[in-house]
């Protein structure tokens, strides 16, 4: 297992779609070893092979992560086929955006369907914590950040920050 890079904004292939997976072999498996093993390293509660810049569908996460056991799971091409109800994820963050954390408005409960990772259908609901993680997620596979979900005010104050930060570092 390796830990992979973890593609940072405003890099551009973090707005490309993902494709699908179409064969459920080693290589996938090896990409998803190297996804949870990136996820727990940063530390983080989910992980998309985009933010890898591995342009498959594919997720990993574990709401636990900040515990002992590694406990992940793996979600291959994950579509939201249901919907109700709205929540504030209360700051949420993520990999790709450092530094930034803002409040977010998501589904308060999706049913969400796609792969595991040994080709079987899965198909679950899911409410609070997960739910948001799984939106998350699969805002990645499509191309989307969380900020691409806030106020165009608050993300022109973070892509300003961001803009310096990155010219105080080179
Ligand atoms: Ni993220």
């Amino acid at each position: 297992m390796s830990v992979l890079e973890i593609l940072t904004y405003p890099d551009p292939l973090l707005n490309e779609p993902a494709k699908p997976v179409e064969s459920i072999n080693s290589r996938i498996h090896r990409v998803i070893d190297d996804m949870a093993e990136t996820m727990y390293q940063a530390p983080g509660v989910g992980l998309a092979a985009t933010q890898a810049g591995i342009n498959k569908c594919v997720i990993v996460f574990d709401p636990e992560a900040d515990s002992e056991k590694q406990d992940f799971q793996v979600f291959i091409n994950p579509k939201i086929i249901e919907f109700s109800g709205t929540t504030i994820s209360e700051n949420e963050g993520c990999l790709s955006v450092p530094d930034f954390r803002s409040d977010v408005e998501r589904f308060e409960r999706i049913v969400v369907e796609g792969l595991d990772m040994h080709g079987k259908n899965l198909k679950f609901e899911a409410t609070g914590l997960l739910s948001v993680i799984l939106q998350h997620e699969i805002d990645h596979l499509n191309g989307i950040l969380f900020i691409d979900r806030i106020s165009a005010l608050k993300r022109q104050m973070y892509k300003r920050k961001r803009k310096k930060q990155l010219k105080d570092e080179s």
